[in-house]
């Protein structure tokens, strides 16, 4: 297939670019940023050219350049905090931007991979949510990130929408909870604090495209969830970096979520945990246990950190 990505420079696009090369397919990777030779993009493969999703006119214009035959959407604007106390960009970006994505892919009767995101929900279910729950977001992203789903399912029969957890991955591009806690090793940090009180399930960048790549082959649309097994709180995934890494040095401390009020004002669900249902009714749930993949991950990106001598021997450098 000839697949046009859109937000292809982010932490997931990083993953997933990759992934769809490796897997055959022509793919034009495109962002919103990108320096003159398309060196913004970090990963092997096609170099990123410009495409702002805001714009209804460059999206269309992009698509009669390229002619695809599937499109990946990634493009988003992915800080929570932007997102509350700017609600038009948000929704410019988030919402609008995949209106025009989808109505693109109507024009040109293609289908299309939305990714979505586990802050749908308000996280008030004890268990798991699985794609049978309802959706009701609680702060800006989350209702624009929702509104393209529903923009998606309006315009288009052949779609995928992919709700994915904590994203893990990215290398340099990663600008989460992990690169957090590994920007505070890099500068020293003797004590470290961690949200106790959020429960979530990692999803790592690789082993979602691979997942995904797969998954695309299979002309099943619809709704999907894809997260790493398992969850865990914000403390946990930190513990699990420190162990990894070897770094009994450091202390970390259990907070709840107003420790950090002032840094993160907007209000996020107590619980982001999902299951894949619709990946286990295919048979095609490949996601790991999300305690593996991060190792995984710590070792190929991070294991400068490591005090373990084994892992800063097999340490491959920043991706
Ligand atoms: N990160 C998570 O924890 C998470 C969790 C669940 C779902 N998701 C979803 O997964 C997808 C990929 O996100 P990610 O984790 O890779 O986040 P990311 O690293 O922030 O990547 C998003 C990319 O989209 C670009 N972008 C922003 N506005 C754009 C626009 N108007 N036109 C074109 N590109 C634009 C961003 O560029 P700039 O950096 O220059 O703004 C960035 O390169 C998003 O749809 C996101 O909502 C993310």
């Amino acid at each position: 297939m000839k697949i046009l990505v859109t937000g292809a420079g982010g932490m997931l696009g990083s993953a997933v670019v990759p992934a769809l090369v490796h897997a055959g397919h022509k793919v034009v990777a495109t962002d919103l940023r990108v320096l003159a030779d398309g060196a913004a993009w970090n990963g092997h493969g096609p170099p990123l050219t410009a495409l702002d999703v805001r714009s209804p006119g460059e999206v269309a214009h992009e698509f009669d350049r390229v002619s695809p035959t599937f499109v990946v959407h990634l493009a988003a604007e992915t800080d929570l905090e932007v997102c509350e106390a700017e609600p038009e960009h948000a929704f410019l970006t988030n919402a609008l931007g995949t209106k025009h994505v989808a109505l693109a892919c109507q024009a040109a009767d293609i289908p299309l991979m939305y990714v979505s995101s586990a802050g749908v929900f308000d996280g008030t279910k004890e268990s798991a949510y699985t794609e049978l729950d309802d959706p009701c977001p609680i702060n800006m992203y989350a209702h624009s990130k929702f509104e393209g789903e529903q923009y998606v399912q309006m315009y288009l029969r052949r779609y995928y929408i992919v709700r994915a957890g904590w994203m893990v991955g990215g290398g340099r591009k990663d600008h989460k909870f992990v690169a957090k806690i590994l920007n505070q090793l890099r500068a020293g940090a003797q004590v470290i604090y961690a949200v106790g009180d959020k429960l979530g399930t990692p999803t790592y960048a690789p082993d979602f495209a691979e997942c995904f790549a797969r998954l695309m082959e299979t002309d099943s649309f619809g709704l999907y969830h894809m997260a790493c097994q398992g969850q865990a709180s914000r403390y946990d995934v930190a513990r699990k970096i420190l162990e990894v890494l070897g770094r009994t040095d450091v202390q970390l401390v259990k907070v709840e979520s107003d420790f950090f009020h002032d840094d993160y004002p907007v209000r996020r669900p107590a619980s982001e945990i999902m299951r894949n249902l619709m990946l286990e009714v295919h048979g095609m749930n490949t996601m790991r246990p999300w305690e593996e993949s991060l190792e995984e991950y710590l070792q190929i990106a991070f294991a400068d950190l490591s005090v373990v001598p084994e892992l800063s021997e097999q340490f491959v450098g920043v991706m």
